[in-house]
């Protein structure tokens, strides 16, 4: 449903007033609706400005940083930096947990993945930011990295944004999924998609196929299902797999299906981040209906170790996923 005359700050404030949550979370969205316009900008005209190609680091999850994974970074990092709300911020382009601000008004711990796909960018794909908020868990004046050590149970609010054919954000704090398309020439997010529901099912599911022999026989034996076309028993699934999960979790989201990025040998936890890609994906699909497991536990309860801890991820329609969690248990 399209209610193109209500912006992101207008939503935010009367979802305040509607669910009496603290008007700290609707800064810090709107803060995050800041940096996602500043970021499609920057995106959109990185090859103008020298901003494609590699830095030529590593970050700490091994992964070759382009220039937009730095500089997106500290977009998101300085929008967060003088509001006086944020302790710290945990980053997937930041190797340690990054000390915001001390004190009592700083109860919140901002997770993200600034820059999603960006093996993309160069080629001018689809990319993303996904953002989760946790409240401080420590009580001392400053925070310590143990604030940022928190199940996806704990989010207080998560959401994502998808630089897309348009720009749009799509977040929840725990009543439902709202989705907002950015307007270039207000430079307002207008609500565009109001309370998402994820389809039960769907006809789509997005992995890596080229990891085919290295997964669990019995995820083999899931993707020989799905993709079979000539069953009378179900209906066969088409593969969509655009390199960035935002941009597949998006369309199960809206359309129904099932992405999955599962182990493999040489990465036995897969290749994605629990604490800025899985879990806040996960609070975002879960409110809307679907489901998130790590294949054996759902992603919500999963305990966080580690800032950069990995974990195999299967998420989208409800009725995928369990199918996803039986195949892997029984092959069937
Ligand atoms: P990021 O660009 O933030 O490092 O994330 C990339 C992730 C995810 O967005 C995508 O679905 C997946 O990595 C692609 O991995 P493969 O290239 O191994 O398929
Ligand atoms: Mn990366
Ligand atoms: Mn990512
Ligand atoms: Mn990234």
């Amino acid at each position: 449903m399209n209610n193109l005359t209500t912006t992101f700050n207008a939503h935010l404030w009367r979802q305040h007033r509607l669910s009496k949550q603290p008007i700290e979370i609707s800064i810090l969205l709107t803060q995050m609706g800041f940096a996602a316009k500043v970021l499609s900008r920057e995106i959109s005209r990185a090859a103008l400005v020298g901003r494609l190609g590699l830095v030529g680091e590593k970050n700490a999850t091994g992964d070759a940083q382009k220039k937009l994974d730095v500089f997106s970074n500290q977009v998101v990092v300085e929008a967060f930096s003088d509001i006086g709300l944020v302790a710290a911020i945990a980053s997937e382009e930041l190797d340690q947990v990054q000390l915001i601000e001390c004190g009592q008004d700083a109860q919140y711990i901002l997770c993200t993945d600034p820059l999603d796909g960006s093996s993309n960018i160069d080629t001018g794909s689809a990319v993303g930011t996904i953002f989760g908020i946790y409240r401080r868990s420590s009580t001392g004046y400053c925070s310590t990295e143990a604030d940022a050590l928190q199940p996806g149970t704990e989010l207080v609010a998560a959401g994502y944004v998808l630089y897309g054919t348009s720009t749009m954000l799509v977040y929840t704090t725990g009543d439902q999924v709202d989705g907002f398309t950015l307007d270039p020439t207000l430079g307002e997010f207008l609500l565009s998609h109001e309370n998402i529901r994820c389809p039960d099912q769907g006809k789509t599911y997005s992995a890596n196929l080229s990891y085919y022999q290295e997964w669990h026989p019995h995820l083999q034996k899931l993707v020989d299902y799905l993709g079979d076309h000539k069953s009378t028993s179900h209906a066969a699934h088409t593969l969509r797999y655009s390199g960035a999960l935002v941009a597949d979790v998006h369309r199960c989201l809206l359309e129904g299906g099932l992405y999955f990025y599962p182990s493999t040998e040489e990465q036995p936890l897969g290749k994605l981040r629990l604490l800025y890609e899985c879990a806040p994906l996960a609070f975002v699909v879960e409110q809307a209906g679907g489901l998130a497991t790590s294949g054996t536990e759902r992603i919500m309860d999963i305990e966080v170790t580690s800032i950069h801890q990995r974990s195999p991820l299967a998420i989208g329609s409800a009725a995928a996923v369990k199918l996803y969690e039986n195949f892997l248990e029984q092959g069937m």
